[in-house]
């Protein structure tokens, strides 16, 4: 069975695409696969009464990323890869990079070829690119490798080492929302406001170095004061949404010692930090249809 996880970014998501360390968890939910040989190559994914070949061409960024997934097995029989996916789409916990790498990891299971979960990240970001364009490539490592790490484009993944546990809520917030096209309102206003754009990303830069510590040392009560203002500047690149600010809003009141966006922005999902698992189990309850609790050690 291939399997690829979803992920939360703590902090340092979009300033990852610029080169700026981003820290980020990998969470137990995520995408199943199995492959086996066929007649013809199919890619059937469950949820959405899928089934679709491979097509470079294609309209749909599943069949081009299929395509390119088989491109990378050059001499190999037909294969139909079958997908189970227990994550919402475009809600920014990497949906479309858990799926590429359950699949690469099924179709190397029906191969009988092993390689390791690094190596199965680093073929996975072509797959991510068919989506994304300019994928910093953390989607992708996190979903293979897992565990909390900081996290660098072109650097190697550095786990991080804590005692305590994080007690995370994701909530979703239901507005679906484009990576693509947020990563390149970003991009946009780089451009068209260097100034204030890399003031910004520098700000989150500063946060995610205070959140390593934080983490290392158990400091729970300074991470959640991260969480929020890194918030704050992603609500400052108009990367939030008015339910995504209420959702956080809700939390924070109710006890979470911080509380923030995660991925992509633009709708998708928050997530919250609880003291205990209690609290996060409370705080699940509060933020509605969709939510769960994550529980993460370092
Ligand atoms: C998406 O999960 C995270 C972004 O930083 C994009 C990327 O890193 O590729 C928004």
């Amino acid at each position: 069975m291939g399997f690829g996880r979803g992920k939360v970014i703590l902090l340092g998501e979009h300033a990852v695409v610029h080169g700026c360390p981003a820290i980020a968890v990998g969470i137990e939910r995520g995408v199943t696969a199995e492959a086996e040989t066929s007649e013809r190559d199919l890619l059937r994914l469950s949820p959405w009464d899928l089934s679709l070949a491979p097509d470079l061409d294609g309209d749909e960024p599943l069949e081009r990323a299929f395509a390119v997934a088989l491109a990378m097995y050059p001499s190999r029989p037909s294969l139909e890869v079958n997908v189970d996916v227990d994550l919402p789409a475009g809600a920014g916990l990497g949906c479309s990079a858990a799926i590429g790498v359950a699949v690469l990891d099924a179709i190397d299971e029906a191969l009988g070829l092993e390689r390791s979960r690094t190596d199965l990240a680093t073929a996975a970001l072509a797959w991510e690119k068919v989506f994304h364009g300019n994928p910093s490539g953390i989607d992708n490592t996190m979903s293979a490798v897992g565990g909390v790490a900081l996290y660098r484009k072109g650097d190697a993944l550095r786990p991080l080492h804590s005692n305590k546990p994080l007690h995370l809520v994701i909530g979703y917030s239901g507005e679906p929302s484009s990576t693509k096209e947020m990563v390149a309102s970003v991009g946009r206003q780089l451009e068209n406001d260097p100034k204030r754009v890399n003031k910004a990303l520098e700000g989150i830069e500063v946060l995610v170095r205070n959140a390593k510590l934080a983490i290392e040392a158990g400091d729970h009560v300074a991470l959640g004061q991260l969480l929020d203002l890194n918030h704050t500047i992603l609500s400052s690149l108009m990367l939030c949404t008015t339910k995504l600010d209420e959702m956080c809003q809700t939390a924070r009141r109710a006890g979470a010692l911080g509380a923030k966006m995660t991925g992509a922005g633009g709708g998708g999902c928050m997530f919250a930090l609880a003291p205990k698992h209690d609290e996060a189990l409370r705080l699940r309850d509060l933020l509605g249809r969709g939510s769960f609790v994550a529980e993460v050690s370092a």
